[in-house]
């Protein structure tokens, strides 16, 4: 479903502010991987979902999606492929416009058709549906605007467009750090219910290392722009925060303390 080949980042080349993000990167995801990502903060873990977005240029190296060679593909062009939720609740939605419109523009994505048109009758008794599968209460609200809805409502309304055209590929980065742990929880749990239902296939970078070992089918650790470990189906199961933390320490030489991963 996703293959990179050798992806290699390095930001303000040739300054003193040079920057080698990613050294490198092979990574296969077969379809229907549910894939964590851990590593210390500046690892290259939001680079490496930048990368396959399209948001910047490659220095080198291969990404294709499904089959498809993407990687000299713009951003616009590579969102018809994928679902995105970023850490910040504020982006991903369109606060001044109703919870109904930012449905309606998420269903729309990659196609030339705008709202100009309307919003159909069938998607009309869609919408509901879909919104009361959250439990959030935000059903009745079809004409709310976004910009009222909590931080925990607003990034999990952004999971359900992410998801709504069904992606080849959904990428989160640690779109639950933001919340209050409760909320967290909750978006998390709506997560696994959207990526298991669909049979998604998921990147999710997270700081939290024991919603690591517990969510997805395999985990990846990211240290200096490079995957220093990779581990699925019952050996991944079977680890505990304290082999992480190890894991971590042995790649890093102790650099540990001071670092998010260690507070969740
Ligand atoms: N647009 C950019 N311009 C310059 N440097 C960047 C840019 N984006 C990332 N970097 C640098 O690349 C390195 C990797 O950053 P990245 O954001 O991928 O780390 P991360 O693993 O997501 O860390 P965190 O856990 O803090 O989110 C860092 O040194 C960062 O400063
Ligand atoms: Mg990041």
């Amino acid at each position: 479903m996703l293959k990179l080949s050798n992806i290699t980042k390095t930001f303000n080349k040739g300054t003193v502010n040079e920057k080698r993000a990613l050294t490198g990167v092979n990574l296969e995801l077969a379809d229907g991987d549910f894939v964590t990502v851990i590593g210390g903060n500046g690892a290259g873990k939001s680079t490496l979902l930048n990368m396959i977005a399209g948001v910047y240029p490659l220095d080198s190296g291969v990404i294709e999606l499904g089959g498809v060679d993407v990687s000299r593909l713009s951003e616009p062009a590579r969102a018809k492929y994928l679902g995105r939720v970023f850490q910040d609740p504020m982006r991903g939605t369109a606060a001044d416009m109703w919870i109904e419109e930012n449905l309606a523009l998420a269903k729309r994505r990659g196609q030339r058709r705008g709202l100009a048109w309307g919003i159909s009758a069938e998607e009309k008794e869609e919408y509901p549906k879909l919104l009361a599968s959250l439990g959030l209460g935000l059903e009745t609200r079809m004409r709310s605007k976004v910009g009222l809805l909590s931080g925990g409502q607003r990034q999990a309304l952004t999971l359900l467009m992410a998801t709504l055209t069904n992606p080849q590929l959904l990428l989160l980065d640690e779109h639950t750090a933001a919340l209050d742990p409760k909320t967290a929880a909750k978006v998390l749990k709506l997560t696994e219910e959207i990526v298991s239902e669909r049979h998604l296939t998921t990147l999710m970078v997270t700081h939290n290392m024991a919603d690591a070992i517990r969510l997805g089918n395999r985990l990846i650790m990211m240290h200096e722009g490079n995957i220093i470990f990779d581990v699925a189906g019952e050996e991944k199961k079977s680890l505990t925060v304290p082999d992480l933390l190890q894991k971590f320490e042995e790649a890093s030489g102790g650099e540990l303390t001071n670092d998010r991963m260690l507070l969740s």
